[in-house]
């Protein structure tokens, strides 16, 4: 019999959280809902490995989200967070980390990002920076692309891909019909709809806000030279550009998207870090042009605040993750990343099943369509249903793949031979239950 360490399954973890916690979890893809039965509930995980409550391991492809870029766990962050923790958990005041951490992205993505402010999530980084754009151009309409996710603020939901998808939610209850109407939403790679919506309200649009790769509908990358046009059009009806690397930051390369790119892409006013940079714990940020960014309080009208912003244990774990991660990391990521992607299109393939994987850098996802989407419409035009025994095959062979179609798989520097090796074995069992699903 297997060992339950916890003495108690993953079923009957679910059912005692669904009692006091709403869905049984606290953010809503965690909850297996496009993919049926229970979630498992993870208690550690080390490298490229979670274990779940049963004592089970698994070849981890969901690596916190994005976050755990080093493996989970790395010695040296968590060498790092014990090393601030034993100072103080936090002090509600400056810390020298703060400026150091600012000073390592600014090194790493150069003129784009003059000063940071840093947040403790995602979601508060695209808030602030929405309202440091309206601040700074005294207009209040946003433009966003369908599909695209920027956390869960009031007035960014709308058409907003993986969890609002998965759940098949055309939004959100709850958001003021007079916030959603400050948002115009556009299809992703369509430079003549922007345009349109440009000529027609131009001079009434604070901001457009763009993933710098989509990854939340799965991936669907930027047309070459989209995001370039996009900024030269906001620019030109004096408009700003928020770049949100949420997902990509110092991921797909050491600046992020904006990294692998930087001369197709024009120049953004705000860019929007989360995820890696915290290095697993809390801490997000906006940066930008110096001009803009010091509209904020205490030096401009713009406000924004936060207990938990900055915190030290947080910002030891996202320096420490940051001189980690190193070209040699990069460059095993975007190898890892292809020798996966090369794989899973072969056993689907020879199981006959339509598909296609498409790539932003070290960030992939599969469509169950023959071309590779290029929008939220064609995202959706997929047959999804075949991703639930394929997801549950790859999970009962030991490899945790994110619970959605729409979701990016993301690879670690820990993911070394044996890891993908498990991966590898998996696949053509999973493409086969793809097959027959329907
Ligand atoms: C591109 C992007 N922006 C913003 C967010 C929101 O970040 P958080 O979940 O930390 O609030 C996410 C989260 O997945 C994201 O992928």
């Amino acid at each position: 019999m297997t060992a339950v360490p916890w003495g108690i399954t993953n079923e009957e973890a679910f059912e005692r959280a669904r009692a006091v916690l709403p869905g049984g979890v606290n953010s809503p893809v965690r909850a297996f809902g496009s993919v049926g039965g229970s979630p498992r509930s993870i208690v550690s995980a080390r490298g490229p490995y979670v274990t779940d409550i049963e004592g089970r391991e698994y070849v981890d492809l969901v690596s916190a989200w994005g976050p755990a870029i080093l493996g989970h766990a790395h010695p040296a962050v968590i060498a790092a967070v014990q090393e601030a923790a034993a100072l103080g958990l936090g002090f509600g005041a400056s810390t020298p980390g703060e400026a150091d951490l600012a000073e390592v992205v600014r090194d790493r993505v150069g003129p784009i990002v003059e000063k940071l402010r840093l947040v403790s999530t995602g979601t508060e980084a695209t808030m602030t920076a929405i309202r440091l754009a309206r601040g700074a151009t005294g207009r209040d309409l946003l433009v966003k692309f369908a599909g695209h996710y920027h956390g869960h603020s009031d007035g960014l939901l709308a058409e907003s891909g993986s969890g609002v998808a998965t759940l098949a939610l055309p939004g959100s209850a709850g958001v003021p019909a007079a916030i959603a109407a400050q948002t115009i939403v556009v299809a992703y790679n369509d430079l003549e709809a922007i345009s349109a919506v440009f000529a027609e309200r131009g001079s009434e649009i604070a901001a457009v806000i763009v993933e710098a790769a989509a990854a939340n509908m799965g991936v669907v990358p930027p047309e070459p030279g989209f995001n370039a046009a996009l900024t030269q059009l906001a620019h030109d009806h004096g408009a700003l550009l928020i770049l949100d690397e949420v997902l990509t930051g110092f991921r797909v390369s050491p600046a992020g998207w904006w990294g692998l790119d930087p001369h197709s892409h024009g120049r953004p006013d705000l860019v929007t870090y989360g995820k890696v940079i915290g290095g697993g714990l809390p801490l997000a940020a906006l940066g930008g042009r110096a001009e803009v960014m010091d509209l904020l309080a205490p030096l401009g009208p713009v406000y924004q605040a936060g207990t938990l912003s900055g915190n030290p244990v947080a910002v030891a774990a996202g320096l420490a993750t940051l001189r980690a991660a190193d070209a040699s990391v990069y460059e095993h990521l975007d190898a890892t990343a292809v020798t996966i992607q090369v794989a899973l299109s072969e056993a689907l393939t020879a199981e006959g099943v339509v598909h296609s994987v498409q790539h932003a850098g070290n960030l992939f996802s599969v469509a169950f369509r023959a071309t590779p989407p290029r929008d939220y419409a064609e995202v959706k035009a997929q047959d999804v249903f075949r991703y639930p025994p394929f997801f549950h095959a790859m999970l009962d062979a030991g490899v945790s793949l994110p619970p959605s179609v729409f979701e990016a798989w993301f690879v670690s520097a820990a993911h070394d031979e044996v890891a993908v090796g498990k991966i590898l074995d998996a696949l053509p069992a999973a493409a086969r239950a793809a097959a027959s699903a329907g």
